[in-house]
């Protein structure tokens, strides 16, 4: 199965009334609304800035955990800095709710069996983007300063190049949040405006391919984004899967093979603003077939490089002090499209009511985090 194209050149490119953009921007809000994920076109995205950004992360997580511990601020939850393996637990090992999604799935599309499985073994960098609230914010644990590793062979690049591919990748998901907005009746800047200081996280995940390379390892377990919208860019390694909602079907994530794509899929935050019309996306990490072949191929092709996986990934948020409650439009929509959904009589398993309580997205995030072991 293949996600939506939605292509970002034609929004910035062309006027906000011409029917090209009005039609990509609805193709955008269906494809969210339908799968919570697509896959966007953005000509700007340099496949080499993402080449020397995953070089750079490589080298970086094949350094000496001891190195890697220097990186290390657990009295800000993580949210800057390094997360090394086995700190992160998925939310849905323990989770009621997540559970029973898994359980409604068919056997063959369920996810690989997380209740036994420990804490994740990936690591994780946080490098934040973008502005800090010019206001005392209620959240400084979110909006805490970033940390540049002290190795001689990496502290001169790491800034630079951190910086270049995850501002491609905000402005990218940026412009999809504009064209999602303007998708689902809303003035255009509604979700850049609620996000303009938000603690937005260039999030890039490291698997020590040596260690873990058996077919139908976890790397990272079945579990939905707490953030807003989630953006990637091309992994060396196969192995991220995503479910579309209402079609209950796991998808491996392949991009084509060329031109300049991104993954983009939809997150709590999302889920919460739009009343439940766009859930967050659930996906895992994993080692599967084709993984295994490409660290096979690797191997011989560049047999001096480090063997991790490193994930392209950006994590958008909205500011921490924006008040989080359902925009009215979207969740009428929501609750109409569940009573058709009934009277097609489709149980996917999403049906039954989730409250979104009204708080800071700073509670919110600090909410997700205590569940998955970052905060206490
Ligand atoms: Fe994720």
């Amino acid at each position: 199965m293949l996600l939506p194209i939605i292509d970002l050149d034609i929004y910035r490119s062309q006027s906000l009334d011409s029917p090209a953009v009005v039609e990509e921007c609805n193709k955008a809000a269906e494809a969210l609304i339908t799968y919570g994920a697509l896959l966007l076109r953005d000509s700007r995205v340099s496949e080499d800035d993402n080449a020397t950004f995953l070089d750079l992360l490589e080298d970086y997580f094949s350094q000496p955990i001891s190195d890697l511990q220097k990186d290390e601020r657990p009295e800000v939850g993580y949210q800057v800095g390094v997360t090394l393996e086995n700190t992160e637990k998925p939310k849905c090992a323990v989770d009621e709710p997540c559970l029973s999604v898994i359980s409604r799935l068919e056997p063959d599309q369920r996810p690989l069996d997380i209740t036994a499985h420990q804490p994740d073994p990936k690591c994780r960098f946080f490098w934040r983007m973008g502005a800090m609230p010019p206001y005392d914010t209620q959240f400084p644990a979110l909006n805490a300063s970033n940390v540049v590793p002290q190795a001689e062979s990496l502290k001169d690049r790491w800034a630079p190049t951190m910086e270049k591919w995850g501002s491609a990748m905000k402005s990218a998901v940026e412009g999809l949040a504009q064209m999602t907005a303007i998708g689902l009746g809303l003035p255009q800047e509604t979700f850049t405006d609620a996000g303009k200081y938000g603690p937005h996280l260039l999030a890039p995940t490291a698997s020590d391919l040596v260690k873990y390379k058996e077919k139908d390892t976890i790397l990272a377990g079945f579990h939905t984004d707490l953030n807003f919208l989630t953006i990637h860019g091309r992994s060396r390694y196969p192995g991220l899967h995503i479910w579309a909602r209402n079609s209950g079907k796991r998808i491996l994530v392949r991009f084509p093979p060329t031109g300049r794509y991104l993954l983009v899929q939809a997150g709590k935050q999302l889920e919460h603003l739009s009343g439940g019309l766009i859930k967050a996306g659930y996906h895992e990490v994993v080692v599967n077939e084709s993984t295994v072949e490409t660290i096979e191929r690797r191997k011989s092709e560049f047999p001096d490089r480090p063997l991790i996986r490193i994930s392209s990934t950006f994590f958008w948020h909205l500011s921490s002090d924006y008040d989080l409650a359902p925009i009215p439009s979207l969740a009428k929509r929501s609750n109409d499209t569940k009573v058709q959904s009934s009277n097609m009589g489709i149980s996917t398993g999403e049906l039954e009511d989730t409250i979104y309580e009204p708080m800071k997205v700073g509670q919110q995030v600090q909410n997700e985090l205590k569940h998955i072991k970052l905060m206490a």
